[in-house]
This record gives structure tokens, sequence and C-alpha cells, in this order.
């Protein structure tokens, strides 16, 4: 039978905030240096950014990019990371047990955030492990103080006249984690939070703070982690953070395929809890959700190193460089999904990370930068879904999850432009059916299908590299129609389709 599902413009979930598609650049691996940044690239502009990953960025269609960690961020000190670069120090990056030049710095994030274009905004993290209140004031005034004070004057002696203007910021990152350099417990961390959220407001009342949440669903702390972190923090700050990564355990590809059951319940948990924590307070303020981390990510090689007592301190490695397949990109799309049919909620999401780690763009040290498999899904989601989000119930065909019970095949969203096109997002989750598709449309005057663009290929497993960077790219589908008030569509297995209607 069809999946199916009705879309009325009465009916809708909240609009998209285009801080949904922002991503996150930190000091890990090659995510900075021969990534975004390598001076000696044939492609690299004057201030050594590559600019073959500059245009896969702008194509890709990322907002908002966090900065430094992750859980760099825990070890870092700002002022190490400015003025001179060879006077800049070369330090032991604890977490990713790396030597970290600072040859990068943040007045080089700035810069490069700029060239991205005015989409492209700060969202700075600022050290809770090793660090507190005081170092985080420095930071924001040397950051965002116009001039006349030492440190502000020290940002423009070093070039920097303008001030930064950094109005998103993050206290902390994934402090729940006892992996974390100066991790903390609920109490300790809220009140250290709810310090630096204090006095960061001290200095400028209109900054946006983001708490850490937990550092995913599966943490023994979680909720509870929430709810004590809002309860000290609740009037100070304006969301809390989310982190998810999923991959296949022991080969089981059906519970996979399903991880969005998941992400959706950990926003949904979040939300509760927040608004648990507001009404005890009698307060009338919302918290939103920042989902400041996600992704499929392939975590073994990397928890191998960590359980070991390596410690090579190399400068840039190859860390958590993770090729993605087609199945892959499905889940990954489904994500997005999740992601916006939590739009009135979830106003802030960061895919982790942006290149080489976990990435959509790969590159290659002097050689070419290329398109991931889960590249398209998100170009294609920043691209066509801002907007309405329409409040989309699928009645769906379902499978059998290990992890999950049952699962719909079907996951979709639906967002409206405000020209009153739409564009249907979908998933089939099925491994070896094509899902035929009815979407009854009310009153939104649609006439034509305008595109059914689909990921999918014959073999699941096929991805791009660097010998064969094209191997994977999405394609039209034909026999897509819209008559009489009803959209039919049939969705590979195994597929992510995005149809637009006008
Ligand atoms: O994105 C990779 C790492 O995952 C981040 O540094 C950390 O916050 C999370 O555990």
């Amino acid at each position: 039978r069809p999946a199916r599902f009705t879309l009325d413009p009465s009916f809708t979930v909240g609009e998209v905030d285009p801080r949904l598609f922002g991503s996150f650049v930190e000091h890990l691996g090659r995510c900075v240096y021969t990534g975004i940044f390598e001076p000696d690239h044939p492609s690299a502009d004057e201030a050594g950014i590559r600019t073959d990953v500059l245009e896969l960025i702008r194509e890709l269609g990322v907002t908002t990019i966090r900065y430094p960690g992750g859980n760099f961020v825990s070890g870092y000190k700002w002022e190490d990371s400015v003025g001179p670069v060879e006077d800049r120090p070369r330090r032991l990056d604890l977490a990713w047990r790396s030597t970290e030049t600072n040859r990068f710095g943040l007045s080089e994030y700035i810069a490069f955030l700029k060239k991205i274009g005015p989409q492209a905004e700060p969202m700075m993290a600022i050290n809770l492990g090793t660090r507190g209140v005081a170092e985080a004031l420095e930071l924001q005034e040397y950051a965002n103080h116009p001039e006349g004070t030492a440190l502000s004057d020290l940002r423009r002696a070093h070039g920097d006249k303008d001030p930064f203007g950094i109005r998103l910021w993050c206290l902390g990152n994934e402090m729940d984690g006892p992996w974390q350099t100066g991790h903390k417990t609920a109490a300790e961390y809220g009140r250290i939070a709810a310090e630096t959220a204090r006095a960061m407001r001290q200095i400028d009342p209109s900054v946006e703070l983001v708490a850490c949440g937990s550092s995913g669903q599966w943490m023994s702390t979680f909720a509870e982690w929430e709810a004590t972190v809002l309860q000290e923090t609740y009037d100070l700050v304006d969301y809390i953070s989310l982190h998810a990564y999923y991959e296949p355990r022991d080969g089981d590809l059906e519970s996979f395929l399903a991880s969005a059951v998941d992400m959706e319940s950990f926003i949904e948990n979040v939300v509760a809890t927040c608004d648990h924590v507001g009404a005890r307070l009698k307060s009338k303020k919302q918290i939103n959700l920042s989902f400041d981390e996600w992704n499929v990510w392939y975590a073994a090689e990397w928890h191998g190193i960590e359980n070991s007592d390596s410690r090579d301190w190399a400068q840039a490695p190859r860390l958590l460089e993770n090729n993605y397949s087609v199945l892959d990109a499905v889940v990954f799309g489904s994500l997005l999904i999740a992601l916006l049919r939590h739009a009135d909620r979830v106003t802030v999401a960061c895919l982790a990370q942006l290149v080489n780690v976990i990435a959509p763009i790969m590159t290659e040290p002097g050689g070419p930068a290329w398109r991931q498999t889960t590249f398209f899904p998100f170009a294609q989601a920043s691209k066509y879904g801002r907007g309405q989000v329409l409040d989309v119930r699928v009645d769906s065909p379902t499978y059998e999850t290990e992890k999950y019970g049952e699962a719909d095949l079907l996951h979709a969203t639906a967002v409206r432009a405000e020209d009153g096109s739409v564009t249907v997002f979908a998933v089939n989750r099925s491994r070896t059916q094509s899902l035929p598709l009815q979407v009854t449309l009310n009153g939104l005057g649609l006439t034509s299908v305008v595109e059914h663009n689909a990921l999918a290929d014959a073999d699941p497993d096929a991805r791009n590299t660097l010998t064969h960077p094209q191997r994977v790219t999405p394609h039209q589908v034909s026999g897509t129609t819209l008559s009489d008030g009803t959209l039919s569509a049939v969705l590979e297995p195994l597929s992510w389709n995005v149809i637009r209607l006008a």
C-alpha cells in the first residue's frame, strides 16, 4: 500500500530559522589545516584559505559555523590564537592528542566567515573546562568591544579595527562527558555556566548563550543533567545544546536507517525537560534547542585511539575521516528531516563537521576537494528548506527494527516558501522495495511538479572518493505527477527525495 499524508497551510510546525543549516569547524585532524586553510595549496588566497573549498562551502549553503571545538575548546587558550603568527605558541591538544600550531586562529576564523558570505555567522565556544568566567570575559572584550580598553585595543593593534560582533556563544562543550577536559557534574557546570552567562551579559545583555545539554540521549545523566543545568541558568541562557551521532551497530542496518526515531525522541524529551523547568520556575520564557553537533559517525576507530596509550602529538593528523556511502546519506537526510520537523524549537543546528572530519567536503593536501554523498541532502535542504514547515503526519507501511520496534518506511517533511511553492523532503527506508507515495494537497494552490530529485543507487555502498569524486550524484526522477490535488510519486528503495511543487 502507498504511504500517505496531507498538506494544509493551516497546519504548520513553525518557521525555519536559517541557523538550522549551521556547521562546525573544530581544530581536529585536518578540518582546519589542509581542510579550509592550506597556504601552499595552488587555490589558496592571500590568507591561506583554500578557495576550492570556499566554493564548495558556499554551494553547501551553510549558515552559522561553530568554532573552535568541540572537545578541543576545553583546553583552548584564545590568546594563543591571536597576534603575529610567528609569536603564537605550539600547544598540546589533549582532546585529540595532537599538536596545535595556532597558525589559524580567531582573526582568521572571522575573516574566513566573511569570505563565505553574509549568511555565515560566528558561533564561538568558550572554554569552561580548564578556564572560567575571567577568561570568557577577556575573550568577549577582545572580540566584541569597539575600542579604548586594553583587550579591544590589542585586537586593533593586531590589525582587526572592527569588532567581530559575535552574538552567539556556547558556554563550554559536552561538560557532562567524562572524556571532556575539566568534566563537571551537572551542579558544578550549572553554577559556572550561570556565573559566566551573568558576567557576559554585564558586558552585553544582547548576547545569545547556549548552555551545554547532554552529549547524547544515551548518557546515564540525560534529562537530570538538563533539568539541573537549566534550574541554575534558565533566566540567563537562550538555548540548551544537543549532540547526536549515529552509526550501524553489529551490522544492524535496519535500526541504523531508523536513527531519526531516536533523534526525534531526543528532541521531544529535551523540549519536555526545558518546559518542565520553565513551569517549575513559573517562567514565561521559552528555552530553544541548539542541536549543535549531529551526523553519521563511524566512531570505532577513534575510540580505539582514545582507549589506547598512544600519544604521538602529530600535527593535523588524519582523524575521523569517514567516507560516506549512499546508505549513510539516506540516514543523514532523515536526520535533516527530523530537525526540520522540529523547527519550532530547534532553531540552531550544526552539522559536525565541515571539512575532512566526519564531513560533507573532503580535501587532499595539495590536491582536489570533493563532495561526499552527504553533501547533497544538506545542500538541497538548505536551498529549499526555507519558510514554514508544514505539519506532516504520515500513514506509512512499517518495518521491524531491533532498536526502535516498528518504524515507518517513510520519513518526511514539507516546507512552504514565501512564494507559496512547497518542497517535500522524503526518505524511503526500505532496502529492497520502492515506496509509492500519495500526498493530498489542501488549499495550497499548487498545480505542478517542478522536479523530483533523488539520491539512490543500485549499490547502496557507493561512495565518492579521491579517485572517483563524482561516483554518486543526485538524479532526476520521472513519472511524478500532481493532479486533482494529489501528488503521486514512487520513492526508490533506500532513497533521499526532494520533490518541488509550485
Ligand atoms: O565532532 C567531534 C567531537 O564529537 C566533538 O569534538 C565533541 O564535542 C563530540 O564528542
